[in-house]
């Protein structure tokens, strides 16, 4: 028996074409697939885009592995309730809501386990929209394997970390990272400390890329290099294991007599990666006013319309607060696209109290929001003379073109402050007659 070497390390870059084996000679030369692949292994092909897709945007990988991903049993109904995504029925109310943070489970819950649907839209049928997830677990995988067959999963975690076991190698991840595991790459979790929560966005649509940059030139926000990559981690192990499947919007469990983080080496450009939040290059005004949040991209899913995202990843992290004549917090707005928040650490500039890190915050196409009573008038008085800076902080948000429609446990939930909307009440009428 040979378990997964932990100190296998990572390659940088975003969407490379990156090459690995973890046992010397493993990787065919000049070919995918000869016909005997060195020491005896298996050679696959994972497409996560269609065969045909332009080069510039084609995403596949070969996987050299003990076995291939065909070997295991039938998949039956997996009964975990609290992840679908089941978006589309009843009303959905345009209120503002926010969430406080999700409970940590008091039985033995794993990473499977532990995911919570929040709000959605779209479908994985339509490859197209998003599942919004929280998770909350106490637990390792055990024994166990999970794949989405629905959309690619972007991992935000805000307690504890996370040892993403993957087919492609070991990512490590600490609240401030992110991870991104593709459709269909199988992994297992572990929680280095014992206890984790965090958010999903389960990404239907096309893939996560980096933004264009447009006049910014060739540098800043995310930078390439700072993506990371594992090498390729195998082990060969064999038990009575169960291979969960997420598809079509529910979750699916097989027999599997192995582990199938069994890939001794692969190349490719489909691959999990992880990012370090604090290396993002933070740009804003030094004259007035604030650039659109859009300034603050780390990663964009597109849609077939230009310009629109199907999905954006934006954070907002610390950063200095120059502009003149300017109030300096996020304005009051309205927007045609629907917005997800999350704080991983520290406070964020347009709340004074309420947005826990755990917590969440849904406004919806159209709902007005912006910050609070508090928040107004500390700002509206502020010395502008001097610099602000926020500093520890780290809040999120996806943002979607699709209206996201809360599940019903979500709007359920005790932990949901229903009176979210009185932070804005003391917002005095402060228009004087000439
Ligand atoms: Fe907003």
């Amino acid at each position: 028996m040979t378990t997964l070497d932990l100190t296998r390390g990572y390659q940088s870059g975003f969407g490379n074409e990156f090459a690995t084996e973890a046992v010397p000679g493993a990787l065919p030369v000049g070919q995918n697939s000869p016909q005997r692949v060195a020491h005896g292994l298996y050679a696959e092909q994972l497409s996560g885009t269609a065969f045909t897709a332009p080069r510039g945007q084609n995403r596949r990988s070969w996987l050299y592995r003990l076995r291939p991903a065909v070997m295991h049993g039938h998949f039956s109904a997996y009964a975990q309730p609290r992840l679908h995504n089941d978006f589309e029925q009843g009303a959905v109310s345009p209120d503002q809501l926010r969430w406080s943070p999700l409970p940590l489970p008091q039985t033995r819950t794993d990473f499977v386990d532990g995911l919570y649907t929040m709000c959605g839209n779209g479908s994985a049928a339509a490859h197209a929209g998003v599942g919004i997830h929280l998770y909350a677990a106490n637990a390792d995988m055990q024994g166990r394997y999970f794949y989405d067959a629905d959309g690619e999963l972007l991992i935000v975690p805000q307690l504890g970390r996370l040892r993403l076991l993957t087919e492609l190698g070991v990512i490590d991840i600490e609240p401030q990272q992110i991870a991104v595991i593709p459709r269909g790459v199988r992994f297992r979790v572990e929680l280095p400390d014992g206890e984790a929560r965090g958010y999903v966005c389960e990404n239907f649509g096309g893939l996560m890329r980096l933004p264009d940059l447009g006049p910014i030139g060739a540098n800043g926000l995310a930078n390439p290099r700072d993506f990371q990559t594992p090498n390729a981690a195998w082990e060969d192990v064999e038990g009575a294991f169960e291979l969960i499947a997420k598809f079509q919007g529910q979750l699916w469990r097989a027999d599997i007599g192995h582990s199938p983080l069994d890939v001794v080496a692969w190349h490719g450009n489909y691959a999990p990666y992880r990012y370090d939040l604090r290396h993002f290059n933070v740009i804003g005004s030094i004259s007035f006013d604030h650039p659109d949040p859009s300034i603050f991209t780390v990663l964009t899913a597109p849609s077939e319309v230009p310009g629109t995202a199907n999905m954006d990843f934006a954070i907002f992290p610390p950063r200095w607060l120059v502009a003149q004549h300017t109030f300096r917090p996020p304005w009051f707005h309205r927007n045609v696209a629907s917005e997800f928040m999350g704080l991983v650490h520290g406070v964020y500039d347009a709340k004074a109290e309420g947005f826990a890190p755990g917590g969440a915050s849904l406004h919806n196409c159209m709902s007005g929001h912006g910050p609070d009573a508090a928040t107004f008038e500390k700002a509206s008085a502020a010395d502008l003379s001097k610099p602000d800076v926020i500093a520890g902080t780290m809040a999120f948000m996806f943002e979607t073109r699709g209206v996201l429609r809360p599940t019903a446990q979500a709007m359920e939930a005790a932990h949901r402050q229903r009176d979210y909307q009185q932070c804005w009440a003391g917002l005095k009428k402060q228009f004087v007659a000439p």
